[in-house]
């Protein structure tokens, strides 16, 4: 790999949760390589991450690929896309995460350019391909296994802990998602898609990992905070927000 110019990268995600994947890797290949240069086929965490989107994973499935472990059949216009842009770009790497059925297609793709490859797959994947893993070793360069496990939350939640989250979240969530979290900030008006109310079901169900990425590397119109809080300070806000009482908000 070349050490001079930027490290040009090709990221392929073809679902939500490879999205959320490629934009974790992302992030750490930034701490190593501040120069990387990223593209590719992603959704809004991907592009949160800093990648800029050639193909977002909607336009994957849209053609009506429900299940990405079945055979490979379509996805014919966004590869046909990609083939030309890595016979023109060259890009240093092209980096594939998971949905096998139409990854194992870029890769050939990039293979035939020329472009080292390495795989980033889910655990499942994993056990489900060996019979595959032969054709996959043919084509692709470099293999890794995605950890299944979103960070777990290494912070407790005591009173310390909730002291620092509250100040932290009256700093920076507050503008936006509202002083008792229900979304009604004054800033929310600026937004097209409100900021979520932090106490309805659908966020309090998450885990606290992807909430903890939500913060570091935004969501949306939402802008990721990496900058402004610190590792231990996002859990921090994290305990707090788990604290807030369900409430809808105006
Ligand atoms: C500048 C405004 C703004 C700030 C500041 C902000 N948010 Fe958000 N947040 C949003 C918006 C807008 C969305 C909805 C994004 C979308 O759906 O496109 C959102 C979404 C979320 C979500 C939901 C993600 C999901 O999976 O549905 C969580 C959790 C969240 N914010 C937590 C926080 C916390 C905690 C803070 C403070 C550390 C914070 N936000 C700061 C605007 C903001």
């Amino acid at each position: 790999m070349t050490t001079t110019g930027a490290l040009r990268v090709c990221v392929s995600a073809g679902e939500p949760s490879g999205d959320r994947h490629a934009a974790a890797l992302l992030q750490a290949l930034q701490e190593r390589r501040p120069d990387v240069q990223v593209e590719g086929v992603g959704g809004e965490r991907m592009a949160a991450a800093g990648a800029s989107l050639l193909e977002r994973i909607e336009s994957l499935s849209a053609m009506g690929f429900a299940e990405p472990l079945t055979r490979l059949v379509g996805h014919a216009s966004v590869l046909r896309r990609l083939r030309t842009r890595f016979l023109e770009r060259q890009y240093d790497l092209v980096i594939l995460v998971d949905y096998p059925g139409f990854n194992l297609q870029v890769a050939r793709a990039a293979a035939a350019a020329n472009i080292p490859t390495l795989y980033y797959v889910a655990p499942q994947a994993w056990a489900w391909g060996l019979g595959r893993a032969d054709r996959l070793r043919r084509t692709v360069q470099g293999l890794a296994v995605i950890p299944e496990e979103f960070p777990v939350n290494p912070v407790p939640a005591d009173e310390v802990s909730l002291q620092r989250g509250a100040i932290l979240y009256g700093i920076h969530c507050q503008m936006c998602h509202g002083a008792q979290g229900h979304g009604d900030g004054p800033l929310a008006t600026y937004f097209d898609r409100t900021p979520q109310n932090l106490t309805s079901p659908h966020v309090t169900a998450e885990f606290d990992g992807l909430v903890y990425l939500t913060l570091a590397q935004g969501f949306g119109q939402m802008p990721a905070l990496a900058e402004n809080l610190t590792p231990r300070e996002r859990w921090d806000v994290v305990n707090y927000v788990r604290t807030l009482p369900f409430g809808s908000g105006e």
